[in-house]
């Protein structure tokens, strides 16, 4: 595991959609930081949680806009993908206790893999239907 780099690879070619996508790929990372410098248990960790939470909560409400704006036939499924992805970091913040979460590589794989496969599998498809609706 190393950490995520942004590439072009990975754009869905919506402006918007993309720098998101880097500040999340940057909490991603700070979640890594925080492992190779054994500081995983400290009161940081929970405040990445937290923010990696209410970060994906913005994000996801940006691209649900756009997808009810333009009646995306694929917006249910796509709906539901973000669901359970706050849902999974819901359950690891109730994981931190006295101020503190203990983070490890499972979770830090676990946030770094959806990431990449939603961006890829999920996004990239709306980032599709949108490219000729907006900007
Ligand atoms: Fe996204
Ligand atoms: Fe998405």
């Amino acid at each position: 595991m190393s950490m995520l780099k942004w590439s072009d690879s990975l754009s869905v070619s919506i402006a918007e959609i993309d720098e998101q996508h880097k500040g999340l790929v940057a909490m991603v990372n700070r979640v890594y930081d925080l492992l190779v410098s054994g500081a995983s248990d400290r009161p940081q960790a929970i405040e990445v949680i937290e923010d990696m939470r209410r970060y994906s909560v913005d994000h996801f409400g940006t691209e649900e806009k756009f997808m009810d704006k333009f009646d995306y036939p694929e917006a249910p499924a796509h709906k539901l993908k973000h669901q359970e992805f706050i849902d999974k970091v819901k359950e690891i913040e109730n994981g931190c206790a006295d101020g503190t979460c203990i983070l490890t590589m499972d979770i830090l794989n676990y946030l770094s893999d959806w990431l990449v496969t939603h961006i890829n599998d999920t996004d990239k498809k709306l980032g599709a239907f949108l490219e000729d609706k907006i900007e």
